[in-house]
C-alpha cells in the first residue's frame, strides 16, 4: 500500500492542554484502502489526535497535508467538505431528531422550488435516501422514523457509523464505534469496516477490543503517552506484544530505537 499516495498526513502535531501535552509530535500517514487501528490506554491521546484529523482540535504545533497539499481544518465542517467523516465517542447525534434526521444532519436537502426558497425540507426524499443509505450498511435499525432518543445505545452507535460512512468519500475515522455494541453488532460494525475500506475509503478505527482489532486492522499504531510509540502489522505481532507497547513495557526496552 505504500506505493500510492497517503490520503491525509500529519507530522510533528503537538497539542497542549495548559500544562498537560497530550500530543508530543505525532506523525501520521493513512492511505487509500486501509484499516488502520489506533489503540492505547486512556489518555494516551487518541480522541485528541482524531480530533485534529477531524479539524474538531486545533494542534498546537504541527501540520496536516490531505492528498498531498498542505490543509488547515479549522473545523468539522472544513474536514467534511474534503470527505473527511468521523464517529466520535460521544456520537454527536440530535436525540429529539429521528433517524433520518440524524443522518442527514448539518446536510438538510431542502424542497424544490418556491417551497425550498422559504426553507421547506424535503422530508420525503431524505427519508427514503436515508433507507438506502442504511440498507447499503449491515446496519439493520427498523424505521427511520424513529427518534434518536428512542434507540438502545448500540442502536444509535450504529446510526453514527452509518451516517459517517455514507457520507465519507476519503477517510473515515471512528473513536471508539463498537464500545457500547453487543457481540453481534460489533461483528457487524467490523464486517462494515471492512466492506467500507475495500472500496478504497480507508478507516482508522479507536478500539478497545484488540481481538477484532487485530481481525480487521492492517495495521495497529500505539499510542503511549502523547506519541505513536510503534507501528505494529498485526499478522506478525499478537495481542501479547500489542499490550506490551499499551502499557508501555516495550517503549521501555525499546528506548534506545525510539
Ligand atoms: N479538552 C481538554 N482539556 C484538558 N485536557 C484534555 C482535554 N482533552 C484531553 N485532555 C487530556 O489530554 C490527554 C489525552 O486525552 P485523550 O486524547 O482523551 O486520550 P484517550 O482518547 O487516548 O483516552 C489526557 O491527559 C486528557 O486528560
Ligand atoms: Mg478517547
Amino acid at each position: 500500500m505504500e506505493q500510492s499516495r497517503p490520503v491525509l498526513s500529519a507530522r510533528g502535531i503537538t497539542k497542549h492542554y495548559g500544562h498537560v501535552q497530550a500530543l508530543r509530535g505525532v506523525d501520521l500517514d493513512i492511505y487509500p484502502g486501509e484499516v488502520v487501528g489506533l489503540v492505547g490506554d486512556n489518555g494516551a491521546g487518541k480522541s485528541t489526535l482524531v480530533g485534529v484529523l477531524s479539524g474538531a482540535t486545533t494542534p498546537t504545533h504541527g501540520r496536516l497535508e490531505f492528498e498531498g497539499r498542505p490543509v488547515e481544518l479549522s473545523s468539522p465542517l472544513a474536514a467534511r467538505d474534503l470527505g473527511i467523516e468521523t464517529v466520535y465517542q460521544d456520537l454527536a447525534l440530535a436525540m429529539d431528531l429521528p433517524i433520518w434526521g440524524n443522518l442527514f444532519l448539518g446536510r438538510e436537502r431542502l424542497a424544490k422550488g418556491l417551497l425550498g426558497r422559504l426553507g421547506w425540507l424535503d422530508r420525503k426524499a431524505m427519508i427514503a435516501d436515508a433507507e438506502d443509505k442504511l440498507a447499503g450498511t449491515r446496519i439493520r435499525i427498523g424505521s427511520t422514523l424513529s427518534r434518536a432518543a428512542a434507540l438502545s445505545g448500540g442502536q444509535r452507535q450504529a446510526i453514527a457509523v452509518a451516517r459517517a460512512v455514507s457520507w465519507g468519500s476519503k477517510l473515515v475515522l471512528m473513536d471508539e464505534p463498537t464500545a457500547a455494541l453487543g457481540v453481534e453488532q460489533q461483528q457487524r460494525v467490523g464486517e462494515l469496516i471492512t466492506d467500507v475500506a475495500s472500496t478504497g475509503l480507508p478507516v482508522l478505527l479507536i478500539s478497545h477490543n484488540l481481538p477484532q482489532v487485530q481481525d480487521i486492522c492492517d495495521r495497529v499504531l500505539v499510542m503511549y503517552r502523547g506519541r505513536i510509540a510503534a507501528d505494529l502489522n498485526p499478522r506478525e505481532h499478537g495481542i501479547e506484544e500489542i499490550i506490551r507497547w499499551i502499557t508501555g513495557a516495550a517503549v521501555k526496552e525499546n528506548a534506545d530505537v525510539r
